[in-house]
């Protein structure tokens, strides 16, 4: 329906271009001495700025007409990952209680133990990677109420304590007081903090550092904010697919989902804020989550 709209006004936009075109070509060449002269050339003119309205409009129109299709494939993506994701989701469930049940009842030696440890770990992640798919494309309400971005920093830390062990890497929070709390839904902002922290870590193979920054100012034109920033000291990302990495499906990674920073971003852009990526060639990739204060900031719910 609204590919065929497109379709029609593009036609529509020939059929007027093509005789522009030509009263303009013509116009051009007509005498140049006397009134009528004048005229021709002003009437020319007009016509010329008209013609370069239309193809303007029509570079629009192209633009959208690429947008809307790039849109709709990824709606219609989207739908087959969320059914997709939906069946494995009921199997994968009752293999991680049948998993749970065995390892008490049995008596395991350490090797055995080992095994257990890499078939849970295994499990775990093809879990993150369907509730991505899930939360993608049927995102859910947000459920706001006054919060404080500190203590979602602190609830995942704690969630993520052993992940963080287990890839050797430490964290430091800079914090110089609470961060004063906006209208938010911690669930959510949680569920982007995790996956700018998860992301860190896999990019820090042989372990190292997050820095995460808690801070609070003015930022033009959104007035007061709170930003939290996430530092690692991974190899960074580099600048030929840093405009991609929000882009949902995009992954380096053999297992990814390539779908973690998009939800991220959505998060934050339906709670006003926006994402930012800086990464300076050698030295790490710094996330930063940007919020405006409540009354400043214009909130959106799908
Ligand atoms: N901290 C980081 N350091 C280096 N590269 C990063 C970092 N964070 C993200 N990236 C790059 O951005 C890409 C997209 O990240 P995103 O979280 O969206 O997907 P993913 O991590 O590949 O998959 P998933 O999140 O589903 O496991 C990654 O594949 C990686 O190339
Ligand atoms: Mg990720």
């Amino acid at each position: 329906m609204a590919i065929s709209g497109l379709v029609l006004a593009y036609l529509v936009f020939r059929r007027v271009l093509d005789p522009i075109r030509h009263l303009v070509r013509t116009g051009a060449g007509v005498d140049k001495d006397g009134d009528e002269g004048n005229e021709v050339r002003s009437l020319a003119r007009r016509l010329g700025n008209l013609q370069m309205a239309v193809d303007r409009a029509r570079l629009d129109l192209a633009e959208s007409r690429d947008h809307l299709m790039q849109s709709e494939k990824l709606a219609l993506v989207g739908k087959l990952a969320a059914g997709v994701a939906h069946t494995i989701r009921n199997p994968l469930t009752s293999v991680k209680m049948r998993l749970f049940s065995l390892e008490r009842a049995l008596s395991l030696d350490a090797a055995q133990k080992d095994d257990f440890e890499v078939i849970s770990e295994e499990i775990r992640h093809i879990d993150t990677i369907v509730r991505n798919f899930l939360e993608f494309s049927r995102p859910p309400k947000l459920v706001a109420r006054p919060t404080s971005l500190s203590d979602v920093v602190d609830t995942t830390l704690n969630l993520l304590r052993q992940r963080l062990e287990s890839y050797g890497v430490t964290v430091e929070v800079h914090r110089v007081k609470r961060l004063t709390p906006i209208n938010a839904d911690p669930d959510q902002l949680k569920e982007a903090l995790v996956n700018l922290v998860l992301n860190s870590c896999e990019a820090m193979v042989e372990g190292g550092r997050i820095v995460i920054r808690e801070e609070e100012g003015v930022m033009e034109p959104a007035g007061r904010v709170v930003v939290v920033r996430v530092s690692d000291t991974g190899p960074g990302v580099p600048e030929v697919i840093a405009d991609r990495v929000f882009q949902p499906f995009f992954t380096t990674k053999g297992e990814g989902s390539g779908l973690g920073l998009a939800i991220a971003k959505r998060i934050v852009e339906e709670h006003g804020g926006w994402i930012t990526l800086h990464s300076p060639e050698g030295r790490g990739a710094t996330f930063a989550l940007i919020f405006p204060h409540a009354e400043e900031g214009s909130w959106h719910r799908y």
